[in-house]
């Protein structure tokens, strides 16, 4: 089945309560986001945003320049309606991220429990590629499956990572400002640890 196909079914057939990634609130991002302290009109993506509640909190927080990604159109209309007439403050974008050609500049690029799908090379390096041209001057926001997290996820075969794989991927053109692991209690009482890693750009 297609990346695309498989996700349309995922959203379409599963409630928030019924996959492992949701969380009430996205703590861990927010405390990333809320510490870089960037101006509240600066631009923001969440990359595989899916359904997430993150948009709702940097909404409610004051950012006014939010942009949710995502390889699902199920998933994106599922947000939209979740905020009414909020979702017109937010851009959406229905896009494979591999596909995803910036016309902009964002402050902070935000992606927890995407990366991690890409497990073939040609996939890390285009991610690289476009990541790189989306940020001039920023953040990136890396949460992934750390080496003691699952090895599947949503029935797909994930990439675990540790502080040094990871920032390996990204050394040309970022450096590390911050990480840590977090253990996310799915909603059915399961443990994923992840990493977090807040990289800045440097060339
Ligand atoms: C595990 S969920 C995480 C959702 C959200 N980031 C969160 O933390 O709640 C992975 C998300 O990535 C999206 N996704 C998977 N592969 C993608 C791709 N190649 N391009 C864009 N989005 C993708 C899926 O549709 C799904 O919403």
């Amino acid at each position: 089945m297609k990346t695309q196909q498989h996700w349309e079914q995922v959203y379409a057939t599963k409630s928030q309560n019924e996959v492992s990634w949701t969380q009430q609130v996205p703590e861990q991002s927010l405390s990333i986001i809320d510490g870089i302290n960037v101006p509240q009109n600066s631009p923001i993506i969440d990359i595989g945003g899916g359904d997430s509640l993150l948009v709702d909190f940097l909404l409610d927080e004051g950012y006014t320049d939010l942009t949710v990604l995502d390889i699902s159109a199920v998933a994106i209309d599922r947000a939209k309606n979740r905020l009414g007439l909020r979702a017109d403050q937010v851009n959406w974008i229905v896009s494979d991220i591999l596909d995803f050609e910036p016309d902009r500049d964002y402050a902070i690029w935000h992606d927890r429990a995407t990366f991690h799908f890409l497990t073939e090379s040609w996939q890390i390096k285009q991610y690289l590629k476009i990541v790189k041209k989306s940020i001039k001057k920023g953040h990136l926001i890396v949460g992934a499956f750390s080496e003691n997290g699952p090895e599947r996820c949503s029935g797909l075969p994930v990439q675990r990572y540790d502080v040094s794989s990871l920032s390996n991927i990204f050394e040309n053109g970022f450096t590390v400002n911050t990480h840590f692991t977090a253990d996310h209690t799915t909603p059915f009482n399961t443990i994923q640890n992840f990493l977090f890693i807040d990289f800045i750009k440097t060339n």
